[in-house]
């Protein structure tokens, strides 16, 4: 039974070092820059109240398809969920005829809720985060002083991805790359010739992510954007949130690695790494919290699920007075 090879979207044994995963992921890109049919299909849902790009990604050949960073739309003020934006993705889910294998998280957001549970009901596939969610959880299960039934061991998700562990969509290999700065778990997904980067990058007129949530770190953040810009030239990039660059009047949310080396406003080549942690870590203080931080953080450290409900059958989202 041993030699038979994985199934498709089956976790493979992980390439070794940082160098090595990086070759490995290059080596995907220019494959699949060379042969169209190992290019996956894209498709955006761009929600404008929290900015989020959601990504369906999938394989022409076998229909196969992986949703990447999904929204739960959240009102804040009467505390009700609803499901347009998810909603949305699985009307064309089913009118594409896809079949779902992954439900991929690039990190536990800050800015919104995941509807990744949701749409697993609906359609399937596994929800994977990185394996670095443990020290988001035990972070963030201290700040919010969740309870012992509130596992930090990543058990909530079905997959835990490390650097450099390999999977597929139908046919098309993909590769995850550990990118931290923004959070401690942050991972990039590079499936076929395209790179889900999560909150590392934005495009190139508007620059990178905040690294000033507990557990960030401008100059990890800084390592991990080199790594990405190391990929090929062409390589494409979508990105999980865009908020318009001044003089910009259409979000967007993909660009290229090229792109970004030669026009990020934050990193283009040539930017040292202390010039980039000073203006990030500058930058940083001018901003204020995401405005559902609270409820976001609260479900997304639990894969999506609301804290467990009291004795009254409800759940409540907690608010840590003078504490973030
Ligand atoms: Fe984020």
């Amino acid at each position: 039974m041993s030699d038979l090879p994985p199934s498709p979207g089956t976790p493979r044994t992980p390439v070794s070092t940082p160098d090595a995963v990086l070759a490995a992921a290059t080596e995907q890109v220019e494959t699949a820059l060379a042969s169209p049919a190992l290019c996956p299909v894209i498709r955006t849902f761009f929600d404008e109240d929290t900015f989020t790009a959601t990504h369906v990604v999938h394989d022409p050949e076998t229909k196969k398809a992986a949703i990447i960073d999904s929204v739960l739309n959240y009102e804040a003020s009467s505390g009700r969920t609803k499901h347009g934006s998810a909603q949305m993705v699985v009307d064309y889910i089913r009118k594409t005829g896809l079949e779902v294998e992954w439900q991929l998280e690039t990190h536990a957001h800050a800015d919104h809720l995941s509807a990744a549970p949701w749409l697993q009901q609906q359609l399937g596939g596994k929800l994977a985060i990185g394996a670095g969610i443990t020290r988001v959880q035990d972070v963030f299960g201290k700040i919010f002083n969740a309870g012992t039934e509130f596992a930090r061991d990543g058990s909530q998700f079905d997959h835990l991805f490390h650097d450099g562990d390999t999977f597929s969509v139908g046919t098309i290999p993909a590769i995850a790359l550990h990118v931290p700065g923004h959070t401690p778990a942050d991972m990039a997904f590079v499936i076929g010739d395209a790179a889900f980067i999560g909150d590392t990058l934005f495009m190139p007129d508007y620059g990178t992510a905040r690294a000033d949530f507990p557990g960030g770190d401008a100059r990890a953040l800084f390592h991990s954007i080199r790594r990405l810009l190391s990929l090929p030239a062409l390589t494409r990039l979508y990105l999980c949130h865009d908020y318009k660059a001044p003089g910009r009047d259409t979000f967007a949310w993909e660009t290229t690695v090229g792109a970004e080396r030669e026009g990020n406003v934050h990193v283009h080549n040539g930017i040292a790494e202390d010039d980039f942690v000073a203006m990030r870590s500058a930058r940083d203080k001018t901003l204020s919290l995401p405005t559902l931080i609270m409820p976001s953080v609260q479900v997304n450290m639990r894969a999506g699920h609301m804290p467990e409900a009291e004795e009254n059958g409800v759940s409540y989202i907690k608010v840590p007075v003078n504490t973030l």
